[in-house]
């Protein structure tokens, strides 16, 4: 197992959901857990045999960890911002490997075509030339992109260009800075947790923190369940279920850049669980 994954921690359950009565069932890396709340309100994330597995609540999810954490969970700078409508959006299983999800999520080109009339609109599908860089402490960081989008947010009164940028701060963590409809010089913050339950099944978790310009969560979550479902068969389409991070994958095109760039980190950290072409040399011609 990559080392990378087995001490990072990883979202298993929308903590705003779990209630004391109704333990979950889920997987993590293949792993068999049940996800459980008290009756004095605190949650435990036990394995098979009942062992307790490390665990904690944080941003509105439960988190854990098979190994040894080798890092905190991440902290999130928007969530101390008190103008803040903020929200767990949903948890959407779908049968492709984590990293597809986050691939898919970084995707700039599919916007005017999977999301047509909301997140972009044909024609102006094209995307602009943007930057991708090295976040300081690994990690990918696209910036300076930038796509007309009609409807925006479930705020948003009219159609304009929203700025984009991505942030892969840890290797299954995604996070969306788009601007505003109603504060257009800050951004609305989407975090993506893609929890892999096996190598080629996700769930992909989703936190909203948005500008609170009357915004309700019910919105925001309606909204995202609208938009992921048409990116769910998308990709449950892609061949192959597991993400290509060898050294022959697919030529890069310009709307694929951020995508490149994560495959080369994930390669890079060493990941392979719900990759093609780590070992090989790269997938066949
Ligand atoms: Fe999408």
């Amino acid at each position: 197992m990559d080392p990378i994954l087995w001490n990072d921690w990883h979202v298993v359950a929308d903590a705003t959901a779990l209630q004391c009565d109704r333990p979950i069932t889920t997987r993590l890396l293949g792993v068999p857990l049940t996800v459980s709340r008290d009756a004095q309100g605190a949650v435990h994330v036990v394995g098979t045999d009942g062992s307790p597995i490390v665990s904690d609540v944080r941003h509105g999810f439960v988190w854990a960890c098979l190994g040894k954490p080798a890092r905190p969970i991440l902290s999130i700078a928007e969530l101390a911002e008190p103008d803040r409508c903020v929200t767990t959006a949903g948890s959407f299983g779908v049968h492709v490997s984590a990293g597809r999800v986050i691939e898919n999520f970084l995707d700039l080109g599919h916007l005017g075509h999977v999301h047509a009339g909301y997140l972009g609109q044909e024609p102006q599908t094209a995307v602009e030339p943007y930057e991708v860089a090295r976040l300081p402490d690994g990690g990918v960081h696209a910036s300076g992109c930038k796509v007309f989008q009609p409807v925006s947010s479930p705020t948003a009164q009219s159609g304009f260009v929203v700025e984009y940028q991505y942030k892969v701060e840890r290797a299954l963590t995604a996070s969306l800075y788009k601007s505003s409809f109603s504060q257009p010089d800050r951004f609305d913050v989407i975090y993506l947790f893609a929890q892999p339950l096996d190598e080629e099944h996700a769930i992909a978790h989703v936190l909203e923190i948005f500008i609170d310009d009357g915004v309700s969560p019910a919105a925001l979550r309606a909204f995202q369940q609208f938009i992921f479902l048409q990116d769910k068969p998308i990709l449950e389409n892609q061949i192959p279920k597991r993400l290509p991070i060898g050294q022959r994958m697919e030529m890069p095109v310009l709307a694929d850049k951020t995508s490149v760039a994560y495959r080369r980190w994930l390669a890079e950290l060493g990941v392979t669980y719900g990759t093609v072409g780590a070992h090989d040399g790269g997938l066949p011609a």
